[in-house]
Parts: C-alpha cells; sequence; structure tokens
C-alpha cells in the first residue's frame, strides 16, 4: 500500500467512528484491548496510543492514567479527536499529530504503548518505552474477512506472503522484546442489513487497500461490485444478520 494515498484516504475520512453501523459481535475468546491496558496500568502511568484515528476509543475506552498521549499521522483525525475531546473533560489525554514510523518521543519515556488496527515500528516503540514497559497490540490480520477477499480477489493483506501477525511478531522479537505473547481472536459481526455491511466496506481497508487515487480529482473511491457483493450476502444471511468472519491478532511483549 502506497502510504501517501493512505495518508490522503484517512484524511478523506477524518474520524474512526462506526457508530451508525448496526451490527453484533460474537467472539470466541474473552480479549479485550481496553481491558489488557489496564491490567497493565495505574493511575501514575503514562500511555502512548498509536494511530488512535478519532480518538473515539481512546476516549470513552482507555482506563484512567496518568497520562494518556494519543497520536495520529492524519491532522484530521487529531481535529476530530480535539472535537470529541470535548465530551471527556475530564480524561488525561492530549492529541498529537505524528508518523508511526518516524516516532519523535524521547527515549525509555512510557509505560505502556498500544496500537489498535494500526501500522507499527517495533525498534522505535522499544526505544520510546521506559525499562519493563508493555506493548499491547491489535491488529487485522490476512485472513480477516477471508471469504469477501476470495471473492473479490483482493483486498487488505491479501497477496502478503507473511501474514501481517507473523511479521509483527518477528519485528517485535527482533527489536529485542521479551516475554511476547501472541494470539488469535475469532469474531463474528452479524450486519442488520445490506446497507450496514456495505457502509463498512465502503469505509474500511477490507476490500481496499486506499492505494488508487483517482487522479483527475485527486480523491478516492471505494468500489464493490454490486453481483460479487449480492453473491456475498445471499450466502451469509442468518438469522443474527449478515455474518462476517474477522481474523484479529493480539500481541502483548515486555522491554
Ligand atoms: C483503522 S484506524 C484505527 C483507529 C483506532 N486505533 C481504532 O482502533 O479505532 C487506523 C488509524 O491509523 C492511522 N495511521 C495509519 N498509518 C499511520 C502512520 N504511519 N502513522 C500514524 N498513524 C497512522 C490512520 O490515520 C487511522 O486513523
Amino acid at each position: 500500500m502506497e502510504k501517501r494515498n493512505e495518508f490522503k484516504r484517512y484524511e478523506e475520512i477524518g474520524n474512526w467512528d462506526f457508530s451508525n453501523i448496526k451490527y453484533t459481535v460474537e467472539q470466541e475468546n474473552s480479549w479485550d484491548f481496553y481491558n489488557e491496558i489496564a491490567k497493565y496500568s495505574n493511575s501514575n502511568s503514562l500511555i502512548l496510543d498509536l494511530g488512535t484515528g478519532g480518538g473515539e476509543k481512546a476516549l470513552s475506552q482507555m482506563p484512567d492514567a496518568g497520562m494518556i498521549i494519543a497520536t495520529d499521522f492524519s491532522p484530521k483525525m487529531i481535529e476530530t479527536a480535539n472535537i470529541n475531546k470535548k465530551n471527556y473533560p475530564n480524561k488525561h489525554i492530549k492529541f498529537v499529530t505524528m508518523d508511526n514510523l518516524n516516532m519523535k518521543f524521547p527515549n525509555d519515556l512510557f509505560d505502556i504503548i498500544s496500537a489498535r488496527h494500526t501500522i507499527i515500528d517495533a525498534k522505535q516503540i522499544y526505544n520510546c518505552l521506559a525499562p519493563s514497559g508493555v506493548l499491547i497490540i491489535e491488529g487485522v490480520d490476512k485472513y480477516d474477512c477471508w471469504e469477501l477477499k476470495e471473492l473479490f480477489k483482493r483486498g487488505q493483506a491479501y497477496k502478503d506472503e507473511i501474514s501481517i501477525s507473523q511479521k509483527d511478531y518477528d519485528d517485535i522479537k527482533n527489536a529485542g522484546f521479551s516475554d511476547i505473547n501472541i494470539q488469535e481472536i475469532i469474531q463474528y459481526e452479524y450486519y442488520q442489513t445490506e446497507d450496514d455491511l456495505l457502509a463498512l466496506l465502503l469505509k474500511t481497508p477490507i476490500l481496499d487497500d486506499f492505494s488508487e487515487l483517482d487522479i483527475s480529482n485527486n480523491t478516492h473511491k471505494t468500489i464493490i461490485e454490486d453481483d460479487l457483493f449480492n453473491q456475498y450476502v445471499n450466502k451469509h444471511k442468518t438469522s443474527k444478520g449478515i455474518e462476517l468472519k474477522r481474523v484479529l491478532y493480539a500481541i502483548i511483549a515486555k522491554k
């Protein structure tokens, strides 16, 4: 995925709010990203949340801590986060524009660094973590929504030879982390209507790696072919809604 186009796409989207999409989630195990952060933090902790989007989840789900610094490379996302922050006047959180691949923090600073569904540079994270600091990641893996990707013959990481989880694991190991724990998380999402599922696919990089820009007007348009979409919907309609199998991974590692 070309980083410049991905940046432009996130700037266009400007938030990571899915509250208008109606769906339910069933998960095979009890993993919860924010519960894990809560386990490792206390009221004095200094936490860094990478690729925070419009801060929607950091504001509503991060545990109370001494201070949370939440970053994103998209200034538009950070603008949204600062607007959202007004609804959480007591939260100790500061939003900063920063590229995860070019982190500008001093060494040995943070007690916890979290990254949910965003790109990371394990070595830079290692450097910024305090001694004994903890890295907590939740990522979207290659086989996420695999049936959809197979049907459309494309999608996030569709052609990758090494899965995203394996690459992150290797990078984290090579960066010097110890005590690395990795697990797969399987979720079944049920979308109430076709429009709800379509809204997800139009907003996220599941079927669209955000790499194509329309050079005539310098914007991006996600195209979801009707016939393939209908094929998927017809096969996956259930009494709970239209089923989408999500394959995520979680990594917790100590410096
Ligand atoms: C899928 S969203 C996840 C947002 C949030 N972490 C969540 O879980 O709701 C990915 C976010 O990562 C940001 N992002 C992508 N590449 C980045 C980079 N190189 N540096 C910083 N942020 C990045 C995007 O702008 C976007 O807001």
